[in-house]
């Protein structure tokens, strides 16, 4: 157990500081074809969560640079105020819109789903892409812990809610979710909010992506039929204030060689253009292309009855 664990955290180690650095982008981006970003969204609608900042900005911004209608989703009214003005004014597109959700509530997110959905408009793309990673076991008024609330239990709750939007949009509907390299490092565990000892607050961010890789095969075996589809990804290591609060080391340790926020958007605002009979649902990408889930000899492949357990519980505590 302690050598796996020790094999996948320098397997992990090698692999992103080969491939997940500005220069690993730069490397795969030889292989990447212009005309696939050349695709419009006019009259698409799609929801960016987390929009104000790092990836989703730069999301929100490219979706808008191709016509999209685009709802920024922030917890935040003035930063939101200030992103929202900023892509109006880069891309000229007015129909961006800012909605106000703090993520790390259920019912805020059940609220605004509600709202959101009142208006009965199809969602041609959602983007889960509100992240953090808080080093402290630091609870929420609901008593979620932080990290799982916002990266799994918000994530969850948000694509059920807003599935019958997606539905509208079939077959061109999809839902991307912006999940972290990091998962390489740690299988499913049933303790979603590391309510154990030792919390360790990377730890725990590294199981909640996992989860959402989990969850987008998931979804994706129960919506094939549905016309939505599901896909997990990783940005790399791009240079966000998210990273700068959260992992100041990895800025210092790989300074000068983390990816641009555009670099790290890219692969998400590529998933939202390509035809779907180009993508697999319920598959993980990184830098235009599908990637493994596991790395060799990890260990982190969970059974269909363990993803399943976890799904049922996500239910319960999410109450929907
Ligand atoms: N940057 C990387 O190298 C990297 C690598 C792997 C994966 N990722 C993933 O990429 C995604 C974006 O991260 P980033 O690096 O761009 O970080 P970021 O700049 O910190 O952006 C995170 C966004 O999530 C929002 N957010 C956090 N808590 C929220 C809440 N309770 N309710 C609503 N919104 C909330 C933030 O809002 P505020 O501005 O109000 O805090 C911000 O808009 C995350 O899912 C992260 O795990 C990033």
């Amino acid at each position: 157990m302690f050598i796996q664990k020790a094999w996948r955290t320098a397997a992990f180690g090698v692999y992103g500081f080969t491939q997940f650095t500005k220069s690993g982008f730069v490397e795969h981006a030889k292989k990447f074809r212009e005309e696939d970003m050349q695709i419009r969204l006019d009259g698409k609608n799609c929801l960016v969560t987390g929009a104000n900042s790092g990836i989703g900005f730069a999301t929100a911004e490219g979706l808008a640079s191709r016509g999209a209608t685009v709802y920024m989703l922030c917890r935040n009214k003035e930063r939101g105020e200030t992103a929202l003005s900023q892509i109006r004014s880069t891309t000229g597109n007015m129909n961006v819109h800012l909605e106000i959700c703090d993520l790390s509530s259920i019912s805020e997110v059940k609220s605004f789903a509600t709202k959101f959905s009142s208006t009965d408009k199809p969602l041609h793309v959602l983007v889960n892409n509100a992240g953090l990673l808080e080093h402290k076991r630091v609870t929420t008024p609901e008593g979620l812990e932080l990290n799982f609330a916002v990266n799994v239990a918000a994530t969850y709750a948000l694509t059920e809610l807003v599935m019958p939007l997606l539905e509208k949009a079939a077959p061109d509907a999809r839902v991307i979710t912006v999940s972290s390299g990091g998962m390489y490092t740690e299988p499913l565990n049933k303790d979603l909010q590391f309510s154990g000892n030792n919390f360790d607050g990377t730890q725990q961010y590294a199981r909640n992506k996992r989860v959402q890789v989990a969850l987008t095969e998931r979804w994706s075996e129960k919506c094939s039929n549905k016309g939505v589809g599901f896909y997990s990804m990783h940005p790399g290591w791009a240079d966000t204030p998210g990273v700068s609060k959260s992992l100041p080391g990895l800025s210092e340790k790989i300074s000068g060689n983390l990816r641009s926020n555009d670099e790290g958007a890219d692969t998400v605002i590529w998933l939202a253009l390509q035809p779907k009979e180009k993508l697999t649902s319920g598959s993980f990408y990184f830098d235009r292309a599908e990637a493994p889930k596991h790395l060799k000899f990890a260990g982190t492949a969970a059974s269909h009855g363990q993803t399943g357990s976890i799904v049922d519980s996500l239910h319960s505590i999410c109450s929907i």
